[in-house]
C-alpha cells in the first residue's frame, strides 16, 4: 500500500514508518529536519504549520505515487502544558496550528485523492486527552477534541464514499514528546495553582514510564491491514482504558471527582 505518514523524525511517526516500510508497504514520511534514514521510507519536507509547504509536500508525494494513496496516517503534533490562565493566546494559537490545522491542512487533498479512488483509510492521532479534558493540559486536550470533532463529521460525509476515517486515542507512551513540552513558567503558575508543579511532575512521569512507541505501530500495521476497522482505538495503559470506560459508564460529577484526585487537583 502506498501511505503518507506525518512527523517521522521521532517517536510514534518513526515507529508506525519503521513497521509499514518493514511490512512491505510504499511509505512517504514527512520530517522538518534532516534525521537519519528509515529503510524503506522516503522523506518528504514539510512543517504541518505552512500552508505552501504542505500542498507541496502532497503534490510530491502524488507524484511519487501515480496520484494513489491508501492510507494517510496524521501524526505530526506536540504539547503544551500548564494552568489555562497562563497559558499566553499565542500558544494556544500555536498548539491548534499544529496538532488540528496541521491535520487539517492535508485533508483536501487527502480526502479528494480517496473519494474519486473509492477507497482509502485516513487515521488521526488523536490521545485520551482528546476524549477527557486533562487538567493543565487544556489546550492540548482542546486540539485533540478538535481532531475527535473533525473526524467525526468526515467519518459521515464520507459514509458511501469508501473511505474509512478512524482515530487513535493513544495513552502515555515514552517518546520525544515530553521534552519537546512547553510548559509554562512554574513559578508564577505554581503560586497561583499550588497543585500545578507537582502534577506536571506526575504527568511526565506517566509519560517517561509509559508504553513504547513500537506498541503503537504495531497497532496501526494491524489497523491498516483491516477490512472492516472500527472508527475508533484507544491505545493505552489498563488503568488509562478504565478511566475511559469510567467517562463513558460514570456520571460526570463522580468522573471528574476520580479525575481531581488523581491529578491532586
Ligand atoms: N507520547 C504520548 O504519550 C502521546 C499520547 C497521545 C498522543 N500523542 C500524539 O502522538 C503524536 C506524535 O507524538 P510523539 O509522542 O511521537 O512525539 P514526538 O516524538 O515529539 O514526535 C512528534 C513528531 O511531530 C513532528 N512535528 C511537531 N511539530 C511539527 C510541525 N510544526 N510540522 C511538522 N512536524 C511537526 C515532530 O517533528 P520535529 O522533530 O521536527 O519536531 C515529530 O516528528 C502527536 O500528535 C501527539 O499529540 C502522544
Amino acid at each position: 500500500m502506498k501511505i503518507l505518514v506525518t512527523g517521522v523524525s521521532s517517536g510514534f511517526g518513526r515507529a508506525i514508518a519503521r513497521a509499514l516500510a518493514q511490512d512491505g508497504h510504499e511509505v512517504y514520511g514527512t520530517i522538518r529536519k534532516d534525521v537519519e534514514p528509515i529503510a524503506g521510507v522516503t522523506y518528504v519536507r514539510a512543517d504541518v504549520t505552512d500552508d505552501d509547504q504542505v500542498k507541496a509536500a502532497f503534490d510530491h508525494v502524488m507524484e511519487l505515487t501515480g496520484g494513489v494513496l491508501d492510507v494517510f496516517i496524521n501524526n505530526a503534533g506536540m504539547g503544551i502544558g500548564g494552568p489555562l490562565e497562563f497559558c499566553k493566546t499565542e500558544d494556544v494559537q500555536n498548539q491548534m496550528d499544529v496538532n488540528f490545522m496541521g491535520m487539517v491542512r492535508w485533508m483536501g487533498g487527502v480526502i479528494c485523492t480517496m473519494r474519486r479512488q473509492g477507497y482509502g483509510k485516513i487515521i488521526c492521532i488523536s490521545s485520551i486527552g482528546g476524549l477527557m479534558g486533562l487538567p493543565y493540559q487544556g489546550a492540548y486536550s482542546a486540539s485533540k477534541f478538535a481532531i475527535e470533532g473533525y473526524c467525526e463529521a468526515l467519518r459521515l460525509e464520507l459514509r458511501k464514499s469508501g473511505v474509512q476515517v478512524i482515530v487513535v486515542e493513544p495513552g502515555d507512551f515514552s517518546t520525544g514528546f515530553t521534552a519537546v513540552r512547553k510548559s509554562v513558567e512554574i513559578s508564577e503558575a505554581a503560586a497561583a495553582y499550588p497543585s500545578y508543579e507537582k502534577s506536571l511532575r506526575g504527568i511526565e512521569h506517566d509519560e517517561r514510564n509509559g508504553l513504547k512507541p513500537e506498541y503503537l505501530a504495531a497497532r496501526i500495521c494491524k489497523i491498516i491491514a483491516k477490512k472492516h476497522p472500527s472508527s475508533s482505538y484507544v491505545v493505552a495503559s489498563p488503568l488509562q482504558l478504565l478511566a475511559v470506560f469510567a467517562k463513558w459508564l460514570l456520571p460526570a460529577p463522580l468522573f471528574q471527582k476520580i479525575l481531581s484526585l488523581y491529578y491532586g487537583v
